[in-house]
């Protein structure tokens, strides 16, 4: 089979090197992947947005099935369009992909459906917004901007002053766009986080094994937000008796909900929750594979990918048994030196194999590109450095293990990932 993959970060090297462990896999296809993945699949120099360049690719390696994995072409509807041109393919329609790409469609949909969230209000005038913050008078307070915002669209302030700030800097100065032209104003929730990703049909849902991520870009949770500094699987939080109470609350009565707004989902579904003393709430959804979830989840899969995401797309999730691998993974983030800052570009990255393979760990690149036989660095999140272990310690300690072998100037990563667990 060819496969083409859209995306080109650590989420999409953690799926290409999952979907090559199908025998049936030829080839794949990568737009544009990067510097890792052009080991693992052909890059393509497209835009993961550009849905015509994605279609005509499409059509020239004659795909046998294609996953869309990055939120914006899927908010955009790149999933219409392939399906309309005959393509099959894994990820959600643009109809369903709104669950991520409006924040403003998500709360009130979980208000309709009664599935717990933080109480909120929504504003497309700032001066009504700061009108409600300062009658409200409660702090911190959360402000999200209500589309997509490189997962950098959420400000909690903790004083007027704050909000002010960022009511200014999302509605005024639209630091994210048109995405800024409506705010979410929530209530601040407290409690473990939890990362559930989920394969569902719209018509059964099957939850993958949890994980937690690390948002904030220095260690003890300080500094501010980030695409995520590093994951680990399962999530110790994550119990038996919660799964069970998300799904009930939460799982079914999401996919239930959707179906009613005729909107099925089909694809990943991504719960971002957090378990506060009420029981657990849901803080964000996201349309897609989560990324550096993915980095840690998927090497835990032992049910074959291609396999599942077929049967996504036929609608017979329920046909199948996915079975996951005892053990836990654990995966850190080095990133460029500055980021979530601006940040340098194209410094070579030294000891990715020359060192040595660790058994059991495994380099996921971020952002990198291949350039005269060296891999650079090109991104803010340049490599996911993973590894698998009996024990989350023992992942933990591999990963670290591997991190410490690999150089690039200015590089920088939590020294605490996987710490709240013990
Ligand atoms: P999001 O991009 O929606 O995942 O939000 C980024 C991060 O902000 C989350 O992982 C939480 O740590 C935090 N956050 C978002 N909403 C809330 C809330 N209502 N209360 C407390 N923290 C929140
Ligand atoms: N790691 C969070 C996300 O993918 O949105």
């Amino acid at each position: 089979m060819n496969i083409v993959v859209v995306g080109g970060g650590g989420r999409e090297h953690a799926i290409i090197r999952k979907l090559k462990e199908n025998p049936s896999v030829e080839a794949i296809h990568a737009c544009p992947g990067n510097g890792g993945i052009s080991c693992d699949a052909v890059c393509h120099d497209v835009a993961a947005t550009d849905i015509d360049g994605v279609a005509a690719l499409c059509k020239e390696v004659k795909a046998d099935f294609v996953v869309v994995t990055p939120d914006d072409p899927l908010v955009l509807g790149m999933v219409d369009a392939l399906n309309a041109a005959g393509f099959r393919t894994f990820g959600p329609n643009k109809a369903a992909a709104i669950i991520e790409g409006s924040k403003v469609f998500s709360k009130d949909l979980m208000k309709r459906y009664d599935i717990p969230t933080a109480g909120y209000e929504i504003f497309d005038d700032p001066t009504e917004a700061l009108r409600y913050i300062e009658q409200n008078d409660t702090y911190p307070i959360v402000i999200k901007a209500d589309g997509l915002a490189l997962g950098k669209g959420v400000i909690i302030a903790k004083s007027y002053e704050e909000a002010k700030d960022g009511i200014h800097s999302i509605m005024e100065d639209k630091i994210f766009g048109a995405s800024g032209n409506h705010v979410v104003i929530e209530e601040f929730l407290t409690g473990p986080e939890v990362s559930v990703l989920c394969f569902t049909d719209s018509k059964t849902i099957r939850t993958m094994v949890s994980s937690m991520d690390h948002k904030r870009v220095y260690d003890n949770d300080e500094g501010p937000n980030t695409g995520g500094m590093g994951t680990i699987s399962p999530n110790p939080f994550y119990t038996p008796e919660v799964e069970e109470e998300c799904m009930r609350k939460i799982f079914l009565p999401t996919i239930e909900a959707m179906n009613k707004e005729g909107r099925p989902f089909k694809g990943c579904l991504y719960f971002g929750l957090m378990l506060t003393q009420k029981g657990p709430y849901v803080i964000e959804y996201n349309c897609r594979f989560g990324d550096p979830e993915t980095q840690v989840v998927l090497p835990l899969l032992q049910t074959d990918l291609l396999t599942i995401m077929e049967a996504v797309y036929d609608e017979k999730l329920s046909e199948l048994d996915i079975q996951w691998k005892n053990g836990a993974s654990a995966c850190v983030v080095m990133a460029s030196g500055g980021y979530p800052k601006s940040y340098p570009k194209g410094i070579e990255i030294t000891g990715l194999d020359e060192n040595g393979q660790l058994d059991g760990a495994v380099i996921y690149h971020a952002g990198t590109k291949a350039e005269d036989g060296r891999i650079k660095t090109a991104g803010g999140r340049v490599l996911g450095v993973t590894a698998v272990g009996d024990s989350l310690q023992q992942a933990l300690d591999k990963a670290y293990e591997a991190v410490g072998k690999i150089h690039f100037d200015g590089a920088h990563y939590r020294k605490d990932i996987g710490k709240k667990s013990f």
